[in-house]
């Protein structure tokens, strides 16, 4: 290792010696600097930020300090692909062009990319969860939940919430068990009677981490195996005070640098790093699933949306909702360059319009026949083939292109309100793909597909009447109302929801309707156990938890609660108003008792029966 001495000899910048321009309080530390630090300290100065040095006590004082500033230096350096310089490079050129306003997409002429449109419960879309399930075994998980979750301004992780009050299923649980049904599922399908263990990766960050793990192990986590489930950590980036991306101290330790979030587009070079998707690859597996922290619908569409990718061969299959034209969610297009470069690719909605009226397209984003606008709405859930990522990946490391977005304080844009940072987002990993990648989108129904919860109440409460509320609530009530209508499809009689209003929201409740994954995986599952004399009134609460329950002759205006353990079959038939209420349990495993319980056919939401 080279002396100090050595190291600031070679240090010349500009034709001088760098230390001479460096503040007075860098000089008068540098000779107790180790070499590495001097490099560090050199690489600030030269970047223009001389200020994080201003304030440096004298030698002496604040030492241990000042080591741990540059240990968090070094540590922002090593984890940004290229080092803190190349991000400072890139802030410059990205905060110039957010201050002239310029459109990243300046160029590009917007056209309806290739995708599929599915009904839910049609023939075809059968067909698609069919095949989805057998590919499933060669899939593996991703979830990122490394964001601060500011807008639902919970202190908790928001994984660790209950999806619905009913069974009090918290996402992360709701989300393993998903998998494990599937893998159930789809080892079962296998023609080699292979088992298999669907790989479940978490992205974390110093906000989640903790927390996240602290969930799982406290809860076994939730019936996975813990070497299924791999946890990868997102470093922060440096925030930017102004547009000369000048770092930002700690307003309460100016031995720090502020770090912000950097977004989930972190999530493929986490996964490129991490090794796991050769290890994939060579295990035989085709797919990865991205997919985010409060969404209880996602996994009703996950099957047919796999087995989208797996007939169509999609590389890049984003699952999408019909969007209304202008509706605020990005829509999913196809842009083609005057160069000749295209790329499928979400873009914000506040982007499109101006862009299709910039193109020959005179009224901007309008709704077609259909009702809906045809650039589908995005959901930031992705399929990706793993063979094409891993090439994609070897010429990238996983980089995906970022953006900024300063809050300027007011109209000269010279000043911001508070520091911004660059971000990058999971669904911009196609901006990079060669013409030839095939990338399409799957359209399912919203009510199927998509609930996130992203708002606090009181926002929520403030949402334009029409627009979704995001919220705890309309999440809750999301899952309700898909089930309630998945039942109906498969023949159920379902009583209609009643308008509500929770915390300023009005919402429609169904009967509140849950069950586990591995008892309704698929339409066609659901189907085999519901039967047409089955109803189920809309003040009634149905749980359902296990995988053999047959309802087929259930006539529910109360509360009924199922557990069936795991080798059990329980038929529920015959009940009625007027037959006191019975139900039968079959019972293939010894141990398990099924008492024959009465009065489930209640009128009021009590409570009335457990298995
Ligand atoms: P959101 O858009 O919901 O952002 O992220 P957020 O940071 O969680 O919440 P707000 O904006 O502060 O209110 C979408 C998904 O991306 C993950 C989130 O955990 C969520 O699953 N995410 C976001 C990350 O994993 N890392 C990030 O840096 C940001």
């Amino acid at each position: 290792m080279a002396s100090v001495a050595e190291s600031l000899s070679g240090l010349d910048i500009a034709g001088g010696d760098w230390a001479a321009s460096a503040p007075p309080g860098l000089r008068s530390n540098l000779p107790a600097l180790s070499p590495d630090q001097v490099e560090l300290a050199k690489m600030l100065v030269e970047t223009g930020q001389s200020r994080v040095f201003e304030h440096w006590a004298d030698p002496g004082v604040d030492d241990d300090r000042k080591k741990a500033f540059l240990e968090q230096v070094a540590r922002l350096d090593t984890s940004y692909p290229g080092g803190l310089a190349s991000y400072i490079k890139t802030a410059r050129e990205l905060l110039a062009d957010s201050k002239a306003g310029k459109n990243p997409f300046d160029g590009f002429t917007p056209s309806v990319p290739s995708g599929e449109v599915l009904t839910f419960g049609d023939d075809n879309f059968i067909n698609f969860e069919e095949t989805g399930v057998k590919e499933a075994r060669k899939a593996a998980f991703v979830l990122v939940a490394g964001g601060l979750g500011e807008r639902l301004g919970y202190n908790g992780i928001k994984v660790a919430l209950p999806a619905e009050t009913t069974s009090g299923t918290c996402y992360l649980q709701h989300y393993i068990e998903s998998v494990l049904a599937l893998q159930e599922a789809s080892c079962r399908l296998a023609e080699d009677g292979s088992g298999t263990q669907i790989p479940f990766v978490i992205m974390t960050s110093d906000d989640t981490h903790a927390r996240t793990l602290h969930l799982l192990e406290s809860n076994g986590y939730f019936g996975m195996q813990p070497s299924q489930v791999k946890l990868l950590k997102q470093e922060k980036v440096a925030c930017l005070e102004d547009n000369d991306a000048r770092l930002a101290l700690d307003p309460s330790d100016k031995y720090k640098i502020q770090t912000k979030p950097h977004g989930h587009g972190d999530v493929h070079a986490l996964l490129y790093s991490s090794g796991l998707l050769n290890l994939w690859h060579d295990a035989g597996m085709k797919w990865v699933l991205f997919f985010q922290d409060t969404n209880g619908l996602l996994f009703k569409a996950i099957p047919a949306a796999l087995g989208v990718s797996a007939i169509r061969q999609f590389h890049v299959n984003s699952l999408a909702v019909p969007r209304k034209a202008k509706e605020a969610i990005g829509g999913i297009a196809k842009l083609t360059h005057a160069d000749g470069r295209t790329m499928v690719i979400n873009v914000e909605y506040n982007q499109l319009d101006p862009l299709l009226r910039a193109t020959g397209y005179l009224n901007g984003d309008v709704n077609d026949e259909t009702g809906f606008s045809p650039f589908p709405g995005n959901i930031n859930q992705l399929i990706l083939g793993l063979g094409p990522y891993i090439e994609e990946l070897k010429k990238t490391g996983g980089a995906i292109k970022e953006f900024v977005n300063p809050k300027y304080k007011d109209a000269s844009k010279t000043s911001f309100k508070s520091s911004t940072r660059l971000e990058c987002m999971m669904q911009d990993y196609p901006k990079t793909l060669s013409p030839t990648a095939a990338v399409g989108f799957t359209v399912m129904d919203t009510w199927l597909a998509y609930a996130p919860v992203k708002n606090n109440p009181e926002d929520a409460a403030k949402v334009p009447k029409g627009n979704p509320y995001h919220s705890a609530t309309s999440g809750e009530m999301a899952i309700y109302r898909a089930n309630s209508l998945i039942l109906r499809k498969a023949g159920a009689h379902v009583g209609d929801p009643v308008m509500q209003v929770f915390n300023g929201q009005e919402v429609e409740v169904w009967p509140r309707i849950v069950w586990k994954p591995k008892w309704g995986l698929t339409f066609s599952e659901v189907r085999r156990k519901v039967g047409s004399s089955c109803s189920v009134s809309q003040k009634s609460t149905l749980l359902l938890n296990g995988r053999d329950i047959f309802i087929e002759d259930l006539s529910l205006d109360g509360a009924l609660i199922i557990n069936a353990g795991e080798d059990a079959e329980v038929c529920c038939d015959k009940l009625s108003q007027e037959e006191s209420s019975k139900c039968t349990g079959v019972s293939r495993a010894p141990y398990l008792s099924f008492p024959l319980f009465s009065s489930f056919h209640a009128r009021h939401s009590t409570l009335c029966a457990f298995i």
